[in-house]
C-alpha cells in the first residue's frame, strides 16, 4: 500500500513535472512561431519605414548625379527619396508575384476623394492580388498617404516624385522669389524666367503634371530595383480612373492577343481613347489610337519613348499627353496605334482638373461619379480570343504639327525634364 502510494506520489510528480515542461516547451515554440511570422514581417517594414524616416538609413542605389544637374534638395525631397527605396507593403500577406505578371501604376496628386473610389474599385478587380501595385504621389498629402496605406489587397509601393513643385516651398521646382510672373518682361523686371509661346511664365503648380508623369515613366521602367528588370508590360492609371472587375484580365488577354492579331499596335488600352466613350459594344477588337486611360505597353515601347526625351522636353505644351500625340508618336515614322476591347474596362470620372483639388481656392466638388453601373458583363473577362480587329485608320485629335498650348516655355522646366532622363544607369536595363 505505501510502496503504491509512494509511487502514486512520484507518478503525480513526474506528470506535473511533465506538464510543465510540456507548456513551456510548447510556450516557447509559439513565442519563436509569432516571432517569424506576421508580427516581424510587419515589425521589420515598420522599423525599415521609421529608420528611413529619420534618414540614417543610406541605400545602396540612388539616382546618379553625374551628366545631371537636379536642383538643390531640401530636407522632405531628401526623405521622400529615401522612402522610395524602401520594399512594398503586404509582403507578408503576397510574398509572390504571379509569373508574367502586369504591374500597375497608378498616379496621384491630392483628390483624396477620388482616390478612394479607385481603391476600392482596384479592391474588386479579379487578379489584383498576383501583382504589384505602385502608388506614384506627385506631393506629399497625408490623407492621400493614409488612404493607400490602408491598401490590403495586393503588394503595394508608395512612390514620391522627390522634385514635384509641390514640395518646393520658395525655389526651384516651386516658385522661387525672383521667378517672373504672368506676362512679365525679364529684361525689365530683371526677373528670372523664360516665357512660353503665348507670353506667358511657368506655373509651377501646372508644369508639375508632366515632371511628375516623365519622372514616374523614368524611375518605374528605369530606376526601381522591383520594376527596372520587368519585362512585361505596365500599366498606368491615374487618380480618377475607375477601373472595371474585369479589366486586369482582359488586359492580360489584349497583351496576349497583341502580337498575332495587331502588330502594329504598340499598347493595349482598357479604355476608347474618345474619354466619354464607352465602346461600340461590337464583337471585334478595337485598334485606335493610343489613349490616355489605362494604357499599358512594355520595355520596349518605352525604350523608343526614352529615346525622344529631346521632342518631349521641348514641346511648349504642359500637358503630357498632347506632348506624346503631338511630338513622340509622329516621331516613331508609323501610326501609334493601341488595342482594346469592344466594351471599356476603365472610365474617368473626374470632371475637375487635376490640380483643383482639395485646399485650392475653387475646391472642385463633383457629385456624379459614384453612379457608375458596372454589369454583370464588366464582372469577367469579355473578350474573346477569335475575334478579328477593326482598325479606326484616320482619326481626329491631336497631331504632328500642332504647336502646342504652351505653359511649358521655362528652359529650367526643359532642362529639369532632360535630367529626369539621364538621371539612372541605363546600363542594367
Ligand atoms: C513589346 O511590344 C511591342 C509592341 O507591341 C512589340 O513589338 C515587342 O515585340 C514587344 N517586346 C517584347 C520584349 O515582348
Amino acid at each position: 500500500m505505501a510502496a503504491h502510494g509512494k509511487l502514486r506520489i512520484k507518478e503525480a510528480a513526474f506528470r506535473r513535472f511533465l506538464s510543465v515542461a510540456v507548456i513551456t516547451l510548447f510556450g516557447a515554440f509559439l513565442i519563436i512561431f509569432l516571432h517569424r511570422y506576421s508580427p516581424v514581417s510587419d515589425s521589420v517594414i515598420r522599423d525599415a519605414y521609421e529608420s528611413a524616416e529619420s534618414l540614417q538609413v543610406t541605400f545602396n542605389y540612388s539616382p546618379r548625379t553625374e551628366n545631371v544637374n537636379l536642383p538643390k534638395q531640401n530636407e522632405l525631397s531628401i526623405r521622400l527619396q529615401k522612402r522610395n527605396e524602401l520594399p512594398p507593403r503586404n509582403l507578408n500577406l503576397y510574398p509572390k508575384l504571379a509569373k508574367d505578371n502586369i504591374v500597375i501604376v497608378l498616379y496621384v496628386h491630392n483628390r483624396p476623394q477620388y482616390l478612394k473610389v479607385v481603391v476600392d474599385s482596384l479592391s474588386r478587380v479579379e487578379g489584383i492580388s498576383e501583382t504589384l501595385l505602385i502608388v506614384s504621389h506627385d506631393g506629399y498629402f497625408e490623407e492621400i498617404n493614409r488612404i493607400i496605406e490602408g491598401i490590403k489587397f495586393c503588394q503595394v509601393k508608395q512612390i514620391f516624385a522627390p522634385y514635384s513643385p509641390h514640395i518646393f516651398e520658395n525655389s526651384f521646382p516651386g516658385v522661387s522669389p525672383n521667378d517672373c510672373k504672368d506676362k512679365d518682361d525679364p529684361v525689365k523686371k530683371k526677373c528670372e524666367g523664360t516665357p512660353d509661346q503665348y507670353g506667358n511664365h511657368r506655373s509651377p503648380k501646372i508644369v508639375s503634371l508632366k515632371h511628375h508623369w516623365w519622372w514616374m515613366m523614368n524611375t518605374v521602367w528605369d530606376g526601381l530595383k522591383e520594376t527596372r528588370q520587368h519585362l512585361g508590360h505596365i500599366l498606368f492609371i491615374e487618380e480618377d480612373h475607375f477601373i472595371y472587375p474585369n479589366a486586369y484580365r482582359n488586359l492580360q488577354l489584349l497583351t496576349e492577343l497583341k502580337p498575332m492579331k495587331c502588330p502594329d499596335c504598340y499598347a493595349a488600352n482598357l479604355a476608347p481613347c474618345d474619354v466619354k466613350a464607352k465602346g461600340e459594344g461590337w464583337e471585334s477588337l478595337i485598334a485606335e489610337r493610343m489613349g490616355n486611360i489605362g494604357y499599358a505597353f512594355n520595355r520596349t515601347v518605352w525604350k523608343k519613348i526614352h529615346r525622344k526625351a529631346k521632342e518631349f522636353c521641348a514641346f511648349d505644351d504642359y500637358n503630357w499627353d498632347i506632348t506624346m500625340w503631338a511630338t513622340v508618336y509622329p516621331s516613331f515614322g508609323a501610326p501609334v496605334y493601341s488595342l482594346r476591347g469592344p466594351r471599356t474596362s476603365a472610365i474617368h470620372f473626374g470632371k475637375c482638373g487635376l490640380h483643383q483639388g482639395q485646399g485650392e481656392k475653387q475646391a472642385c466638388v463633383d457629385h456624379g461619379f459614384l453612379n457608375i453601373q458596372v454589369e454583370n458583363i464588366d464582372k469577367v473577362p469579355n473578350i474573346k480570343t477569335d475575334w478579328g480587329v477593326h482598325i479606326y485608320w484616320k482619326q481626329a485629335g491631336y497631331q504632328a504639327g500642332f504647336r502646342g498650348w504652351g505653359g511649358w516655355g521655362d528652359t529650367r522646366d526643359r532642362q529639369l525634364c532632360l535630367d529626369f532622363a539621364n538621371m539612372y544607369d541605363l546600363s542594367s536595363t
